[in-house]
């Protein structure tokens, strides 16, 4: 279908590929991974012929359907939902009709949803809108760029099953293993400016690179004892007249050698961060809050106190009121009856999903971060984003040219150079790649403010969350300790309940 031939591509500097090449043939299905920032996207722009290589080039049979979904920013018109995802296809057609009714449906849509107009969604599902009319039309290649982003579990479930049953090719780029491993037969990794094709699940591939990376190092290791033992050969040897011959050509041949690299280890964090303000003992009562979306009461008579310095993860089912919950905390979201105080000097940040969206495209990186309302050495900014994986020249990088874990990472750094003392979250590791995941839980560890977040990342939940709050139909119940002894005393509950 495509074939991807010695593709050459930098921005300044930066070499993005080299000589990389893949083939994609019908029925593939290949999980495109590898870490921010590494090309990802670019090779989408590069097959669609948005964008050019500096060398290679990209082959696509003749006719070739090809459906594509960006990774953020689908277009958000006045056209109802139901008419959107039809666009541009034979609307006449009664099956393609209730096609796509039964794919927004499984997305998440409630019928009610089919005529409202699209700019009234937020974009997180103008996005699964755009999804829904690429599945209506099925090309014949789908990209899909992290389209598992903008899913709650049970639209994710519908959609994988949805995938395995698709007739066309799929090329889709995903940090999220369990979802590559339920769709994919082959992880193509962006690695040393390549593509390589690695057949199998995320794990074997794991496996795979681990094995390349220890081969690599015990190479490198051999290589290096080489290099000692040609450097000692010419001290001894370059003073004496009668064998500073013999000593100047082993220099030549030390410099021919090709030196084996390792690629860079995640730098962690040994920085110290700004603290926020200090403020009293308790940071947040919430007293008897009645909250109703319309008809739909979320929660009716809800109390909660949170002691200074808490760090909690909500959890609980999709559509419980998790987000509700976090933007009353935050001061977001009005309500019917009751009352929220804060603590004494108390200061909320509240970061949604797509924040990424107040940031100026025209400022660089550098300037982006150190615009806060506390000033802070370059030297301290520079490192905080040098943890963020920001080094050398690509703070001079434009927001706009970022891509999209760049530009989450980014909006981080900001929260971290200026935290308040009540830090909410909403899902703040979408975007990010494995590395970026532990400075956040490495940054976060060490903050000494309350913090409340919203994740579906169970690795970061565990790392983090001191204090479990369940919000379930209504009901908001805390657990002291992390999610796995949440889950732990539900099942202890179960057991005793069935007993
Ligand atoms: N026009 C441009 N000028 C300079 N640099 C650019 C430009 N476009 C992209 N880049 C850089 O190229 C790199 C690759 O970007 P790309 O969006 O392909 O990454 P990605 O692999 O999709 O990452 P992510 O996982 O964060 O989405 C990034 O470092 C980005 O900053
Ligand atoms: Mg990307």
């Amino acid at each position: 279908m495509i074939s991807i031939r010695n593709l050459n591509l930098s921005f300044g500097s930066q070499t993005l590929f080299e000589d990389a090449s893949l083939r994609v043939n019908q029925g593939d299905r290949f999980a495109l991974v590898g870490p921010n920032g590494a090309g990802k996207s670019t090779l989408f722009r590069l097959i669609l012929g948005e964008m050019e290589p500096d060398a290679g080039n990209v082959d696509m049979r003749h006719g070739l359907v090809v459906g594509y979904l960006p990774q953020e920013n689908a277009p958000v018109t006045d056209r109802p939902v139901l008419q959107e995802a039809l666009l541009g296809l034979d609307a006449e057609d009664g099956r393609t009709e209730a096609k796509a009714k039964a794919v927004l449906m499984g997305l998440g849509f409630k019928i009610a949803d089919f005529t409202r107009p699209l700019k009234e969604l937020s974009g997180g599902w103008a996005m699964r809108v755009a999804m829904a009319r690429l599945l209506v039309e099925e090309p014949d290649l789908l990209l899909l760029d992290e389209p598992t982003n903008h899913l709650d579990l049970w639209s994710l479930l519908w959609f994988q099953e949805y995938l395995q049953r698709y007739p066309g090719a799929i090329l889709v780029i995903s940090h999220d293993r369990a979802f590559i491993n339920a769709v994919c037969s082959t992880v193509v990794s962006v690695q040393d400016h390549t593509l390589k094709a690695y057949p199998g699940d995320y794990e074997s591939f794991v496996a795979e690179r681990a094995a390349e990376q220890s081969r690599l190092e015990s190479a490198h290791r051999t290589q290096q004892g080489e290099i000692r033992a040609m450097k000692e050969f010419i001290d001894r040897n370059r003073a004496r007249l009668s064998t500073a011959k013999r000593a100047q050509s082993m220099m030549k041949r030390l410099d021919k050698v090709e030196r084996i690299e390792l690629p860079p280890e995640a730098r962690k964090m040994a920085i110290q961060l700004p603290q926020p303000p200090p403020c009293g003992k308790e940071a947040i009562f919430l007293t008897d809050i009645h909250k109703a979306y319309g008809k739909h009461v979320v929660y009716k008579s809800l109390s909660l106190a949170v002691p200074r310095g808490w760090k909690m993860a909500l959890v609980g089912p999709n559509g419980a009121g998790k987000s509700t919950l976090l933007k009353i905390m935050a001061g977001v979201l009005p309500f019917e009856a009751g009352e929220r105080k804060l603590g004494h000097n108390v200061v909320v940040g509240y970061h949604a999903q797509h924040r990424a969206e107040t940031m100026d495209p025209e400022r660089t990186v550098l300037e982006e971060a150190s615009r806060s309302n506390r000033s802070h050495p370059d030297l301290l900014v520079r490192s905080v984003l040098g943890s963020f994986l920001f080094s050398g020249d690509s703070v001079f990088k434009k927001v706009k040219v970022l891509s999209g874990g760049e530009k989450s990472r980014l909006s981080l750094v900001k929260i971290l150079l200026d935290p308040p003392n009540f830090l909410l979250l909403d899902e703040p590791t979408t975007h990010l790649d494995m590395s970026s995941v532990d400075a956040l839980v490495a940054a976060l560890e060490r903050f000494e403010g309350t913090l409340a977040f919203i994740s579906h990342d169970l690795h970061f939940i565990n790392a983090l969350a001191q204090q479990t709050i369940h919000v379930d139909h209504g009901r908001v119940t805390v657990y002291p300790g992390n999610f796995e002894l949440f889950q732990w005393s539900q099942k202890q509950r179960v057991a005793a309940g069935s007993r």
